[in-house]
């Protein structure tokens, strides 16, 4: 008998047909802006997929929404082949959808555009509504579920024996609402409740997030929770459902959440397949229903994609936003035209043009700016004695800077608070919170939650202050 049933987890694949842009369009600038991989979205999917195909121990496959990038026709059909990769292999398949996949400009308005991209610029291309979404995928959830909520595309399955998956299609736009309606939400709380009395474990999934990854998330941008997370948090701790799957955030993030009487459930996001910590999650239940192992699993290489002797996270790192200013930076004093053309997309290159002499200057001052300079700075709030300043040596700040950047979406930020980094950083961030103690600077308190300070903000971006590793966790059903 088998001593465990397995599931892999993955979200915002946020997939890009071959078909959407030629070798020389405005895509890849496109691309460059962002924080995920968009050219080589398709050969990221298919190594991911073909790991799960390699374990033999896979049954399912779950997608929690942002499938395409889009909403586009062309990018919906080749994914649903995909798709059909895994089925062949003799995995069964569910997905949801979110408000990448699809475009409205009425109720369902999302101010997505599908575009083709050309040399010549960008040409629309026929694109699929949000009502479409629910038979296009039907195949992929809805087929094999015993309950479908209509309205929302939301369906409720038994994933294995004693273990029921209802997976969330957030209803509205993802913009004023993304979540169930009432009539949904009563749909939930009454698939919940039967699997109850019929003994089964519930796993929940959703798109966007319960617990957001830091409490500043949801400060700033409360819109982008799931609709309703407060009314979901009381009805997961009432009826002992203990697992919810998100993604949207892009943030590899495990929260728990515990109620007054001491009830629980853990948020667990999953960082977007395409981005360069692009991760999905093994869940494994073990057959007596009563623990649920989960760890991720990202790819070495991709499949079908010349990389130059890269690995696959070092390549789609140097894709996007932080790789590239990262890539660029040895290049500012050697070659200033190169360094230009690698910062394209993400800095104000005209003004850069414009200025050259100031803006090597300044660029020159940032990178040269040494964490023994912060740390005097700031010597008061940072525990830090003479010695240990010294020892600093000639550390720079830039890297360690952009290494909170680029973890922020991978989880586990190494800065753990025994760090130099850790104890400069929040020493900063503490002499400015005793400054806006005395000034109250408006628009500093405008991003803190109420009761927080600078400090409690940084905090989890340098390291992992939630349940300790976003990676892995074990816990009783
Ligand atoms: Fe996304
Ligand atoms: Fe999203």
């Amino acid at each position: 008998m088998k001593k465990t049933d397995r599931f892999y987890v993955l979200t915002d694949t946020h997939y890009v047909s071959k078909k959407n842009f030629t070798e020389n369009s405005g895509f890849r600038s496109r691309e460059r802006g962002d924080q995920i991989a968009l050219t080589v979205g398709p050969e990221i999917l298919r190594s991911f997929f073909d790991k799960i195909i390699a374990d033999p121990l896979a049954d399912a496959v779950l997608i929690t929404g942002d499938l395409i990038n889009n909403g586009d026709i062309n990018s919906h059909e080749d994914f649903r082949e995909e798709l059909k990769v895994l089925t062949d292999a003799g995995k069964r398949v569910f997905v949801t959808t979110a408000t990448h996949d699809y475009c409205g400009m009425g109720e369902d308005e999302n101010f997505f555009k599908s575009i083709k991209y050309t040399e010549n610029g960008t040409v629309p291309i026929p694109h699929i509504r949000k009502s479409e979404l629910l038979p296009f995928y039907y195949d992929f959830g809805p087929k094999q579920s015993d309950s479908v909520h209509e309205e929302s595309g939301s369906y409720s399955l038994k994933l294995f024996d004693g273990v029921r998956l209802i997976a969330i299609n957030d209803n509205g736009n993802g913009r004023s609402h993304c979540g169930l309606f009432e009539d949904g939400v009563k749909w939930l709380e009454n698939e919940i409740d039967k699997a109850n009395l019929n003994g089964e474990k519930v796993l929940l999934a959703v798109h966007h997030p319960v617990i957001p990854p830091w409490d500043v998330y949801r400060h700033l941008v409360d819109f982008e929770m799931y609709g309703g997370y407060k009314e979901l948090m009381r009805m997961m701790c009432d009826k002992g459902v203990k697992v919810i799957f998100t993604g949207h955030t892009h943030v590899q993030s495990i929260r728990k959440y515990t109620d007054d009487a001491g009830n629980w459930f853990y948020d667990v996001a999953t960082t977007a397949a395409v981005s360069a910590k692009g991760k999905m999650r093994k869940v494994d239940i073990s057959s007596d229903r009563k623990t649920c192992s989960i760890s991720s699993v990202g790819i070495e290489t991709i499949k079908g994609v010349d990389t130059g002797g890269k690995s696959a996270g070092e390549y789609i790192y140097g894709l996007n936003f932080i790789g590239l200013l990262d890539n660029s930076l040895p290049l500012l004093n050697k070659d200033f035209n190169a360094f230009i053309e690698g910062v394209d997309g993400l800095l104000p290159v005209d003004k850069l043009k414009a200025h050259p002499h100031l803006s090597k200057f300044a660029l020159n001052r940032l990178q040269k700016l040494k964490l023994s300079t912060i740390a005097k700075l700031s010597k008061k709030y940072t525990g830090m004695s003479h010695k240990d300043i010294k020892n600093l040596g000639d550390k720079k700040v830039l890297p360690d800077l952009i290494e909170v950047v680029a973890d922020v979406f991978g989880g586990n930020a190494p800065f753990t608070p025994d760090t130099p980094t850790y104890k400069v950083f929040t020493g900063f961030t503490r002499k400015i919170d005793k400054l806006n103690s005395r000034l109250h600077i408006k628009a500093l308190n405008k991003i803190i939650p109420d009761g927080q300070t600078l400090t409690d903000v940084a905090e989890p971006m340098l390291y992992n202050n939630r349940t300790g590793d976003d990676d892995n966790l074990i816990f009783e059903l």
